[in-house]
């Protein structure tokens, strides 16, 4: 029942009937195979500098309406043991492609966040063979790279001065260096297909990815995309259920974009099939900055309410916080 064909991807994709039997599969399918924890990762945006130019993003660097940032690594270390100290088992560093934080600077943050006994997992775009070699030397856990869209040319539209070949790269390396993975992709993207929707599922499951992040496009007023509609909640949430569904044991975050869109969005994904929250531990100077779409949650909580509204909505749906690293289970 579980390894649909592309054509029947494309079915459920396109047919709103039976979203309810998807979504419960999907959940049915989260609690078979990791069970009820959920896993919180304290979440560092830690620099909102970039130099591409993702036609969705709010960051990329022809953005002038921004003020841009940069926490040093000092300050960054500091962030890392707050949200250890908050009860966090794994920081997130997130940022724009920052060349800043060189080879050395970077290992030298990871080891130093590594000495507070905590999985670190690096988000920080392309980067050589030799730079994701030292990140894991340093004793990085895992590494977010969204593929974002696995057709070709709508990935070269919304890319400029990017390639795919060198996402794949990246995704390939990180795997043989022994990071765990995480890929995703954006949904409803202008021009976006369902049938590559549907390809990109099959993708995360033929990269073996052992984490998956699934969000809605928002347009953004500053990009070229400013005109375009938002991608669908609904949309998404199936995307994101059928790669529950196929890949099983993997993990899987509610994500902040769901949110953006439904009030309720992150609740609504755990009972949807995600395992994993996200919740930004950095102070509010910086959360409005890091804008990578418009209307982003939390913009004025501070860490310890991110902590407790989180906590209080993963109760009152009869789940639970893992005190655990919450690595891929096998
Ligand atoms: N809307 C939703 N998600 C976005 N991202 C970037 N821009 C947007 C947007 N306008 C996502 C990308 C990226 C992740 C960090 O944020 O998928 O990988
Ligand atoms: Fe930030 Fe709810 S998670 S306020």
């Amino acid at each position: 029942m579980s390894e649909f064909s592309k054509e029947e991807i494309i079915d459920i994709l396109s047919d709103d009937s039976r979203n309810e039997w998807l979504f419960s599969l999907a959940d049915k399918t989260r609690k078979e195979y990791v069970g009820d924890e959920i896993h919180l990762r304290g979440l560092i945006e830690f620099s909102n500098i970039c130099r591409c130019q993702c036609k969705y993003c709010g960051l990329q660097s022809i953005n002038k309406s921004i003020d841009r940032y940069r926490i040093s690594p000092d300050d960054i270390v500091l962030y890392a043991k707050k949200a250890v100290d908050m009860g966090y088992k794994t920081v997130v560093l997130q940022s724009g492609e920052d060349e800043y934080y060189s080879k050395d600077i970077m290992s030298d943050i990871i080891k130093r966040i590594k000495s507070f006994d905590v999985a670190v997992t690096l988000s920080i775009g392309e980067r050589s063979y030799e730079d994701y070699e030292a990140f894991k030397i340093a004793g990085a856990d895992r590494y977010l790279l969204r593929i974002e869209t696995t057709d070709k040319e709508l990935y070269k539209q919304m890319h400029p001065n990017m390639s795919f070949e060198n996402r794949i790269r990246c995704l390939k390396d990180l795997k043989v260096l022994g990071y765990e993975v995480g890929t995703g992709c954006l949904v409803g993207l202008p021009n976006q297909t369902i049938e590559s929707l549907a390809d990109d599922i099959l993708f995360f499951k033929e990269i073996d990815a052992d984490m998956v992040g699934i969000g809605p496009f928002i347009a953004h007023p500053e990009t070229p995309l400013k005109d375009a509609s938002n991608g669908s909640f609904i949309l998404a949430l199936k995307v994101m259920a059928l790669t529950r569904i196929l890949l099983k044991n993997i993990n899987i975050p509610a994500t902040t974009a769901m949110e953006t869109l439904n009030p309720n969005g992150r609740i609504i994904a755990l009972q949807s099939g995600a395992n994993v929250v996200m919740p930004n531990v950095t102070t509010t100077e910086y959360r409005a900055k890091y804008e990578i779409y418009p209307n982003k949650i939390c913009i004025n909580e501070d860490p310890s309410q991110c902590r407790g509204c989180i906590e209080g909505k993963i109760k009152s749906i009869g789940r639970t916080i893992s005190k655990e690293k919450g690595f891929r289970k096998h």
